[in-house]
């Protein structure tokens, strides 16, 4: 019996099966109840008292061999089945669409580049802010109609925490901790109470720039502006200063810019007049700039505010502000060659 059993443990130690039947053929062989280590084990009641711990040992380390063996062929041929047909090795590497940057992200990329050209440096302040550095250090008077509830979001009925409404706040933010000179750029979402509409949203995107230093002139700043234009829109743009006013600066312009879809000779666009409005602009008031702590006899400067879906409108001809924060892929989509 001795000698039949060694043969077995030779014959498994050498068992090969290349997929799951196979294995399966051999546990059923070697390992089931009508198996030949089963049949060991009912013909070890015949065996000889003498002979019975050897022949025990033997069947026992039989056993073990048997199911180590055909554990390890189960396992290699699971993992064989695996490599060989679940893997398309045609399949292409990378199948995840990429991603597009955002219309205004770009948008506002582009104005902080060019901006930054002349020197502008990116400054941020926070939305939830309080009435001194979106209104009163911005010269707004405690009856503009700018603080009304119809157009401004307060926080917790508490009229001062409210959403920002303009970028200007950072102006504020800035001059209070930052001796001149001084030549930042603010781009932010601020936030109006308005209804949601093609045309209107209460929430929106601005970039602010503010330049302080020793005698700027109204000169620096259309200079500043007509760069700017041209960099944006082409070198053909013209631009024009209309009179205007904000409270916090002094004189005070809206820009418009030669329509950039008919060349400023007069299309639908620009409602037959050649020119589009993009921006708010002026020489900072001497009243934001003392109530800032900045000496308003020493240093003056130049503020222009402008919205980034404005200029995206601009760019883009993206008709329906909607669009901006629906975030449908089909539109989003459209811009990933504007890069
Ligand atoms: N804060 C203005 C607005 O929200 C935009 C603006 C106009 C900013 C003129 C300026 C400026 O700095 O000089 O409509």
């Amino acid at each position: 019996m001795l000698e039949k059993i060694n043969a077995l443990k030779a014959e498994i130690a050498a068992l090969s099966a290349s997929n799951q039947e196979a294995v399966e053929a051999l546990r059923l062989k070697y390992l089931s109840k009508k198996g030949a280590v089963s049949q060991l084990m009912a013909d070890f009641r015949n065996v000889a008292a003498d002979q019975k711990k050897a022949i025990g040992i033997a069947i026992n380390e039989l056993k073990t061999l048997a199911t180590e063996k055909i554990n390890a062929l189960k396992e290699a041929t699971e993992m064989a089945d695996d490599t060989a047909d679940d893997i398309d090795l045609t399949r292409t590497a990378s199948p995840v669409r990429l991603g597009t940057r955002h219309p205004l992200s770009l948008v506002r990329d582009e104005i902080i580049s060019i901006f930054r050209r002349l020197g502008f440096a990116v400054a941020q302040g926070p939305e939830i802010e309080d009435d001194w550095h979106v209104f009163s250090s911005l010269n707004f008077a405690d009856d503009h109609p700018a603080r009304d509830m119809q157009d401004t979001f307060f926080i917790q009925r508490n009229p001062d925490v409210l959403l920002r409404t303009h970028t200007s706040s950072v102006q504020t933010r800035v001059m209070e901790h930052t001796p001149p000179p001084i030549r930042i750029l603010c781009p932010g979402r601020v936030y109006r109470n308005e209804a949601i509409s093609a045309r209107a949203h209460c929430f929106f995107h601005q970039v602010e720039g503010l330049y302080i230093d020793k005698g700027v002139s109204f000169a620096d700043l259309k200079q500043t502006l007509l760069y700017f234009a041209r960099e944006m829109f082409g070198p053909e743009t013209k631009i024009r200063l209309r009179p205007s006013y904000f409270p916090f600066t002094e004189p005070s312009a809206e820009m418009d810019i030669s329509c950039n879809l008919c060349g400023g000779k007069g299309c639908g666009f620009c409602k037959h007049t050649g020119w589009v409005e993009i921006l708010g602009c002026g020489m900072v008031d001497p009243n934001v700039l003392e109530a800032c702590g900045i000496d308003s006899k020493q240093y003056n400067g130049f503020a222009l505010g402008m919205g980034v879906e404005r200029i995206a409108n601009l760019k883009y001809r993206v008709n329906d502000l909607r669009l901006f924060s629906e975030n449908d892929v089909r539109f989003l989509r459209e811009f990933t060659h504007a890069h």
